[in-house]
């Protein structure tokens, strides 16, 4: 089954609304194998965003991020890792959609809510990066009993 890496930015947990976007996924389908509420090191956050290191807005990206506590996620369900993206909006919040968690939340691209993998190869190296096989729990065998 398809995993991403979904996690709450500083803005968010400081705004309290772990708990909506958290909501917003469940009630979707999709369901949390991991979960952490963490201060992420400045070396971890250089490596998560290491394809940006040339971009002018770097340094800024990895003090906001390191700014204050993340709710980090890794989340499993059938096409989750473009669905999750479509549910957290254009990167930019001016150009995202209301109903998005982006754009219901969100007014600056520097304070953006929600990072989320934007592809298979990143979904795995991000995971990989935040979470040990051991965090991750599987629901393979009782999923259905809990509905039906
Ligand atoms: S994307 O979604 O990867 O295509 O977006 P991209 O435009 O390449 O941006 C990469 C990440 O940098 C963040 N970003 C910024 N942060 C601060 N200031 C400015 N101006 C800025 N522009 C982009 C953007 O939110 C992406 O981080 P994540 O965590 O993936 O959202």
């Amino acid at each position: 089954m398809e995993k991403t890496f979904l996690m709450v930015k500083p803005d968010g947990v400081q705004r309290n609304v772990i708990g909506e976007i958290v909501a917003r996924f469940e009630k979707k389908g999709y369901h949390l194998v991991g979960a952490k509420l963490m201060q992420i090191p400045t070396e971890l956050a250089e490596e998560h965003y290491g394809e940006h290191k040339e971009r002018p807005f770097f340094g800024e990206l990895v003090s906001f991020i390191t700014s204050g506590p993340v709710f980090a996620m890794v989340w499993e369900g059938e096409n989750v890792i473009l669905t999750a993206r479509q549910m957290m909006g254009a990167t930019n919040p001016k150009d995202a959609a209301p109903g998005t968690i982006r754009g219901d939340f969100a007014v600056t691209v520097g304070k953006n809510m929600i990072h989320g993998s934007d592809s298979a190869e990143s979904a795995e190296r991000e995971i990989g990066l935040f979470f040990k096989e051991e965090e991750l729990v599987s629901y393979e065998k009782t999923i259905n009993n809990w509905v039906n």
